[in-house]
Order: C-alpha cells, then sequence, then structure tokens
C-alpha cells in the first residue's frame, strides 16, 4: 500500500515505480528515521495526539523494527516493495501495532523526515571521519617524533630548495588535517538544528512543541524557516566540500609518497602489507595505496561538484530531485571511511631512509640561502649577499663542487666579508637551525610545535577517538518484504 494512493485511478508504471524509489539506497538511513520516529512520537504524546500508553507502544515498536537490521553482521540484500525508509517504516510499524502505527505520521511530513535524517546521519559520519583524522594524526606525530633531527629537502618548484627536519614536513599535513578537522566541526554546528514539525513546506498543522523532538535527538534546537528547512541541503554540501578539501590533503599526501619511493628519490620503503606486486614484471613493488588513495580524492571532488549542479536552480521548497543528495552523502561517507581506515596504519608502517635523505641535503647548493644570511650578519645588505653567493655557486658549478668544498681564499674573491666561521654558518645543522622563527624547521621550533600539535591533535582525540561506527546495517535488511 502506497502513503499516497488516495488521488490515484490507475496505477504507476512499473519501471517508474522501481525506478523512483529511494529505498534502495535510503535503508542506510534506518536508525536515524527510528530515532527521529521515536523522537516524534513524543512530541505527538506532548500534544496529546497519542497517549503515555501508546507512546510506549510506539516506540517499543520502532525499536523492534531496527533490532534485526541493526547488528554489526551484514545482512543479505534483497529488495521490499517500500518506496523509501520512511514507508518501510511505517509498514513495519503498522504490521507490529496496527492503525496505532499510522498515528505516527500525523502532524509530519516525509519532506521534513528526509531532512532530519539525513542530518542526524551526516552529524554521525563527521563524529566518526574527526575520529579517524585524530587517528591519522597521531600517526603524523609519532613518525615526526621518531625521525628527531633526521633531514630532507624542502622542494620549491619540485627543485631542491633547502633542507628541513622530517618532522616539520610531516607535521605540514597535521596542520592540514586540523584545519579539516575545523571545517568538518563549523559544518556540524551549523546543521544541527532540527527540520522536524517543518511539515511539508508551511509548518506542522499541529500545535508541536518543537523542542522537544529537537531535544531528544541532540539537536541545538529547532530550524527557523520551514521552507528552508524541508529544502536546505547546504549541510550535505559543505560536508562533501569539507571531504573534497580533506581529499586533496590526502591526494597530496599520497602524490609525495609516491614520489619519494620511487629509485630516483629512494627516500622511503612503502610497507609490504601495503603494496602489491606485478604480475609481469616480478622485481615491482608497486604504490597502489597511495596511488588510489589520489584517485579516491578525484571522487570525493566530483561528489562535491554534483551536490552543489543538484541544489543550483532548484525553486523552493522539496523538489524531488533532492532525494537525489542522498547517495552523493553516503559515497563520501564510504570513500572517507576506507581511506581513514588505512592512512593510519600505512603512515604508522612507512619507513624512511634517512641517510638517503640526507645526502640529498648535502650537494645541490641547499646552504646558500644559510650562506646569504651568514653575509647578512655580517653587514652586508641582503640583495648584495644573494649576488655574491649567486657568484661563488656559480664558480662552484663550474668546478664542479659544492660551497662547502671552497677555500677561504677562493671565497674571499666573492667579497672581504667571508672568514673561518662561513664553514659552521652553513654546515647542514646550522643551514637548519638559522630558520629559528616561529613556524620554522630550526629544531628547538620544531620540537615546539610538535608539542603544540600533540596538545592540539590530543582535543581531537578525546573528543573523537572514540567515535566508532555502532551496528548501523551495512547492506539492505533481508526479508524487508514489509
Ligand atoms: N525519498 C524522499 C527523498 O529522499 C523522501 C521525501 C519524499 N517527499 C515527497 N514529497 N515525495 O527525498
Amino acid at each position: 500500500m502506497k502513503m499516497w494512493s488516495g488521488r490515484f485511478r490507475e496505477p504507476l508504471d512499473p519501471f517508474f515505480e522501481a525506478w523512483q524509489r529511494s529505498f534502495p539506497f535510503d535503508w542506510r538511513l534506518l536508525p536515524q528515521e527510528i530515532a527521529a520516529s521515536k523522537a516524534h512520537a513524543l512530541a505527538l504524546e506532548a500534544s496529546g495526539v497519542l497517549s503515555p500508553h501508546e507512546r510506549l507502544q510506539v516506540a517499543a515498536a520502532l525499536d523492534g523494527i531496527l533490532r534485526p537490521y541493526g547488528s554489526a553482521q551484514p545482512l543479505e540484500p534483497i529488495g521490499s516493495e517500500a518506496e523509501d525508509v520512511h514507508h518501510f517504516v511505517e509498514l513495519k510499524l503498522v504490521e507490529a501495532v496496527g492503525d496505532l502505527g499510522l498515528k505516527l505520521h500525523t502532524g509530519r511530513s516525509r519532506n521534513e523526515q528526509i531532512a532530519t535524517d539525513l542530518r542526524l546521519y551526516v552529524r554521525r559520519q563527521i563524529d566518526v571521519t574527526l575520529g579517524g583524522l585524530g587517528d591519522w594524526a597521531r600517526a603524523l606525530l609519532g613518525q615526526a617524533k621518531a625521525a628527531g633531527h633526521a633531514v630532507m629537502p624542502a622542494y620549491t618548484h619540485l627543485q631542491r630548495a633547502e633542507p628541513v627536519l622530517v618532522a616539520h614536513w610531516l607535521l605540514a599535513y597535521v596542520e592540514m588535517i586540523l584545519r579539516d578537522a575545523s571545517r568538518l566541526e563549523d559544518c556540524k554546528k551549523r546543521l544541527n538544528f532540527c527540520p522536524l514539525g517543518s511539515g511539508a513546506v508551511a509548518g506542522a498543522t499541529l500545535k508541536l512543541d518543537r523542542t522537544i523532538a529537537a531535544h531528544e535527538l541532540g539537536f541545538t534546537g529547532p530550524t527557523a524557516n520551514s521552507m528552508d528547512a524541508t529544502s536546505d541541503r547546504d549541510f550535505v554540501l559543505e560536508f562533501a566540500q569539507a571531504a573534497a578539501a580533506l581529499g586533496l590533503h590526502i591526494s597530496r599526501f599520497a602524490e609525495e609518497l609516491t614520489l619519494y619511493s620511487t629509485a630516483e628519490f629512494g627516500f622511503l620503503d612503502l610497507p609490504e602489507q601495503f603494496s602489491t606486486g606485478s604480475s609481469a614484471m616480478p622485481q615491482k613493488k608497486n604504490p597502489d595505496l597511495t596511488e588510489l588513495l589520489r584517485a579516491k580524492s578525484a571522487r570525493l571532488l566530483g561528489t562535491a561538484a554534483t551536490v552543489g549542479a543538484l541544489v543550483k536552480g532548484l525553486p523552493l521548497a522539496y523538489n524531488k530531485d533532492l532525494q537525489e543528495t542522498q547517495e552523493p552523502v553516503f559515497e563520501v561517507a564510504n570513500t572517507l571511511e576506507g581511506m581513514l581506515q588505512l592512512l593510519p596504519p600505512f603512515t604508522r608502517a612507512l619507513s624512511f631512509r634517512s641517510a638517503r635523505m640526507q645526502a640529498a641535503c648535502q650537494s645541490g647548493f641547499l646552504n646558500a640561502m644559510a650562506a646569504a644570511t651568514y653575509l647578512v650578519h655580517k653587514g652586508v645588505p641582503f640583495r648584495k649577499a644573494h649576488e655574491k653567493i649567486g657568484n661563488a655557486v656559480r664558480y662552484c658549478l663550474d668546478k664542479s663542487c659544492e660551497l662547502n668544498d671552497l677555500t677561504l681564499d677562493e671565497l674571499k674573491q666573492f667579497g672581504p666579508e667571508f672568514a673561518q666561521d662561513f664553514f659552521a654558518a652553513i654546515s647542514l645543522e646550522a643551514t637548519v637551525d638559522c630558520h629559528d622563527v616561529q613556524g620554522g624547521t630550526a629544531r628547538s621550533r620544531v620540537a615546539d610545535a610538535l608539542r603544540e600539535a600533540e596538545g592540539r591533535v590530543g582535543v581531537l582525540m578525546s573528543d573523537y577517538g572514540a567515535t566508532r561506527l555502532d551496528d548501523t546495517p551495512q547492506t539492505e535488511p533481508a526479508h524487508a518484504g514489509a
């Protein structure tokens, strides 16, 4: 039985009927639909539509509907005649408590229900993502600590630029993660208002205390405008966009590791448990994990664009187009879950070749900037210092040597300011330590930054570290034919 058959004389075209249904994907919102329905029942009790006894009966029946599907054991997906998850719950409820089940639909519309369910779902996925981000950040911090004073070249234009601590490079990703986390938390704050009571478009036709359901579901309060609440999918867009930004960071990390694991760089060994071989070339160890991370981020970007295109130009308020915003949410959630499941253990298993990274810092004039700084300390204006060191580099290039291979006499042809202390000033340690500013790569600054980042990641972990996927059904409920 349809939820809306009264007005119709002709049956639906069978293909259209199957094609427009959302139950094949929105069954994933079953826990949210049940929670929102129980909250609505409370509001109905307060307004006198349900007696306290009826309300208890409905709540128990709703729990009963979820029970077989809430187990962590995936169930075989099979079809159901339900049009969507709202219809499914209604059918099941009537099966359990008869006409009392139909009373639950008093004072509400599927337009507000889907808006509510989807907000609850995105809110939970944000928590799950934040937990995963915290874990990944912790893995990066662990590697940063273990790296100690190990150095690597920093690149600009993919040309060797200056030496930095490996820890400094790793902490750059922690910053990106913390920004991603703040974007997601921000999105959560904005989405956390409850559409229940908005009706189909103009507000419920029943005197409902909207704060009851809002409070019960952990929302900050009810939404302010029924037309906005039933047609708004900003939270989907923001979630998808925040995920896309996160995906970009993951992709850049993946790209760097792919590059650094090549024989040409040789900066790290990819963990075998996260690499694959070639069926043709016996010697190969391929970076499939990082390549797929790079590719999955394209999926996230595409999904954000899809959601934007979906809502662009939709007149207020609800339009069936909005049903199509659900699958992008699931796509983002699935994609992120997989990526964030892999990134922490993968990051922990990375092994860096410190000697090779250090050697890469000792050729190619990575100390030229420190050398110019030396002259600045001797009173030479930076522009002139730059010129003098540039001349010395040119001279070395012709001689195929490095700045520290020059004798003091050779150096003096580029300026009278050079003295014996020049060599200490351009050692690897000095080259790193001369970046002694907040946010710089000097060893003491990186130690401070590490401590500071640990604090911020600690907060993230204490807020979300325990977030685990609950027993949400992973496949369409078996025997769903209600
Ligand atoms: N399955 C629908 C969706 O996801 C639920 C809302 C249906 N509302 C309607 N007026 N047809 O959007």
